[in-house]
């Protein structure tokens, strides 16, 4: 019954900038329990603008987003709740610094949801376990590596116990020997069937973790495809123009 719910459902969402720029131009998309979705597309395309949609962090100006059923994009929508069931990971991995490891993962819970402190911390050890990081609870940011505090991150979007995890290129700003560890930890995620959107530039990591793949291109998504042909035949000329492109990009930035 539930199952045929989509889990997040967007229908002709609309998206202009204050400044008039149309980001998104009718973009349809309904994701399952347990689905990922890879979103890829060139820069600009609305990627980012998408998933910070979904989470309320933009507001649309035209059609409708819903969770488990419920429109959310209507007056009266209490975002701090929907925000603890969407979880949203950046590129920049944000802590704050002059926290611990344990502090940034206790503050949401604990201020927000109202969780008792006791049970936070057994669910930040426990999630800490899983990312390896069990023994660096006690530690500020700084005193991480770029892949460790991502993965912090990534926890602290667990601590509320999401329902859709919303990651935007988390591994974009990371040396190239961090990428690898941050990854891992979201395969396992899909593993576990955490329903997921995945923007990413990461061509190989969206072949392997993505059920489907969304590619867009100003403001539309042009092509929706299982990864298997959208990496071997994209159908659009627009998704084979930018894979094309990507695969040049990334043989020059290794040349460098
Ligand atoms: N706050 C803003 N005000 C005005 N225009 C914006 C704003 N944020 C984004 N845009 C524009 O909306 C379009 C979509 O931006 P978005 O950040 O969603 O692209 P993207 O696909 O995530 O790109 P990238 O791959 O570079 O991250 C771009 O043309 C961008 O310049
Ligand atoms: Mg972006």
């Amino acid at each position: 019954m539930g199952a045929l719910v989509p889990t997040v459902s967007l229908k002709d969402v609309v998206k202009t900038y204050s400044n008039g720029h149309e980001a998104l131009r009718g973009v349809s998309l309904d994701v399952s329990r347990s689905e990922v979705v890879g979103i890829v597309g060139p820069s600009g395309c609305g990627k980012s603008t998408l998933l910070r949609t979904v989470n309320g962090l933009e507001p649309i100006q035209g059609g409708s987003i819903a969770l488990d059923g419920e429109i959310i994009t209507v007056p009266g929508t209490s975002w701090p709740a929907i925000r603890a069931k969407v979880g949203m990971v950046f590129q920049k991995y944000d802590l704050f610094p002059h926290l611990t490891v344990m502090g940034n993962l206790l503050l949401a819970p604990t201020k927000v949801a109202k969780v008792s402190k006791a049970e936070a911390r057994s669910r930040a050890l426990a999630l800490l376990e899983r990312v390896g990081l069990a023994d660096r609870a006690d530690d500020l940011p700084r005193q991480l590596s770029g892949g460790q505090q991502q993965r912090v991150a990534i926890v602290r979007a667990l601590m509320m116990e999401p329902e859709v995890l919303l990651l935007d290129e988390i591994t974009a700003s990371l040396d190239p020997e961090m990428v690898r560890e941050v990854l891992d930890v979201v395969l396992g995620l899909a593993r576990d069937g955490m329903t997921m959107l995945i923007v990413t530039h990461e061509m190989d990591f969206a072949r392997a973790i993505a059920d489907r793949i969304i590619f867009m291109d100003e403001g539309k998504i042009v092509e929706v495809a299982p990864p298997s042909r959208f990496f071997t035949a994209p159908e659009s000329p627009r998704a084979q123009q930018f894979l094309n492109t990507f695969t040049f990009q990334e043989v020059h930035h290794h040349d460098e």
